[in-house]
């Protein structure tokens, strides 16, 4: 039996500094990849600091920032923000998609920059042609025109059974929020720059199956490793990317106005979301999980097993209705 005992107060202890390691590591590895970051940003103050005394006036350079989803919740907030803190941000111009052209119309009655709209079906190959020959004109006409910013907010889940959900409904969220956002981050990496910024809107739905909740919770976890991987590879570039997490947030038209959906105390507006991503994203952070949640939900996926996190995801679900 003591034997027994001390086995256990082993494997416990191991498991346990394994953790701890695992962390420490994790956190000093972060720390590493911000110096990274700060040397490349400082080498890229100095060559535009030098460039200016040649003459060259670095203000006239066109630097957007293109804004999936923007019609409506988060990317409206995205825009309004990014467009009110453009030279931290380091943008001079917004362009703005999604489908429905009279929101974002209004939308864009609250930037005060250059804006273009761009009405398009993200899901549509030909739709995206039209941005990515809109892109290469620009380049054309203006061979320092560059994208400073992509934010892909452009994102639908729709909650069910897989079963009853059926393979239609499923496709629509992976051509949406996978699909469409490999599409445009792959299309806008060739005109970004060091310093270029990308946020991929992912969910805490990425950090564990959830059953009932599946196909979209899957397609936030691609995405989720898709922009932890990417990041890795354009370190070298000086070009960051974000992964933001949130939790529920209540005010934006995610969940409709349909089946009496309760959304949980602790909830975020999309303001707050906005505004803790985009400090996350200015650090150069891997991750942002905006919300005391999100954040006990990434503590929980690195420390709970995966079988217990899956029953725990039902139990929330069914908390929250
Ligand atoms: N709200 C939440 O609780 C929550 C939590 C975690 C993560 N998220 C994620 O946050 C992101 C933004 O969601 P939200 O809460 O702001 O929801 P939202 O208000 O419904 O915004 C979704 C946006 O996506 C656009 N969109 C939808 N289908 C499109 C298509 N085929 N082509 C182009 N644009 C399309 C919509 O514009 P049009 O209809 O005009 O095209 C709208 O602007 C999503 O990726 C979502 O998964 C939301």
């Amino acid at each position: 039996m003591k034997k027994l005992g001390n086995a256990i107060k082993g494997v416990t202890c191991f498991i346990g500094a394994l953790l701890v390691i695992g962390h420490v590591l994790d956190v000093m590895i972060q720390w590493l990849e911000h110096a990274r970051f700060w040397r490349i940003r400082k080498q890229k103050q100095e060559l535009r600091a030098a460039k200016k005394q040649a003459g060259h006036d670095a203000t006239a350079r066109r630097r957007v920032a293109i804004i999936t989803g923007a019609s409506s919740g988060l990317g409206a907030a995205y825009a309004k923000q990014v467009a009110a803190w453009h030279r931290k941000y380091d943008v001079s111009e917004i362009w703005l998609v999604a489908r429905r052209i009279d929101r974002l119309e209004a939308v864009a009655q609250h930037i005060d920059l250059p804006v273009q709209i761009l009405a398009i079906d993200l899901t549509d190959d030909a739709d995206l042609d039209i941005l990515r020959s809109e892109l290469r004109q620009e380049r054309e006409v203006d061979p320092n025109f560059q994208v400073s910013m992509l934010i892909n907010c452009a994102g639908y889940g729709i909650a069910g059974a897989s079963t009853k959900l059926g393979y239609q409904a499923e496709k629509k969220m992976i051509e949406l929020n996978d699909r469409a956002a490999v599409a445009m981050t792959d299309m806008v990496i060739p005109y970004m720059k060091i310093g270029g910024r990308i946020l991929e809107i992912c969910s805490i739905a990425s950090f564990r199956p959830i059953p009932f909740f599946n196909a979209y919770a899957s397609t936030k976890a691609f995405l989720y490793h898709y922009s932890r991987g990417l990041r890795i590879e354009l370190m070298g570039k000086g070009i960051s990317v974000t992964a933001v997490c949130p939790y529920w947030i209540h005010d934006t038209e995610f969940v409709g106005n349909g089946d009496g959906f309760h959304f949980p105390k602790l909830s975020s507006s999309a303001d707050s979301v906005v505004k803790w991503s985009l400090r996350d994203a200015k650090l150069d952070r891997a991750l942002s999980t905006p919300n005391i949640v999100s954040k006990g939900m990434y503590l929980m996926k690195n420390l709970v097993p995966t079988t217990i996190m899956e029953y725990f995801m039902v139990l929330m679900r069914v908390a929250e209705r």
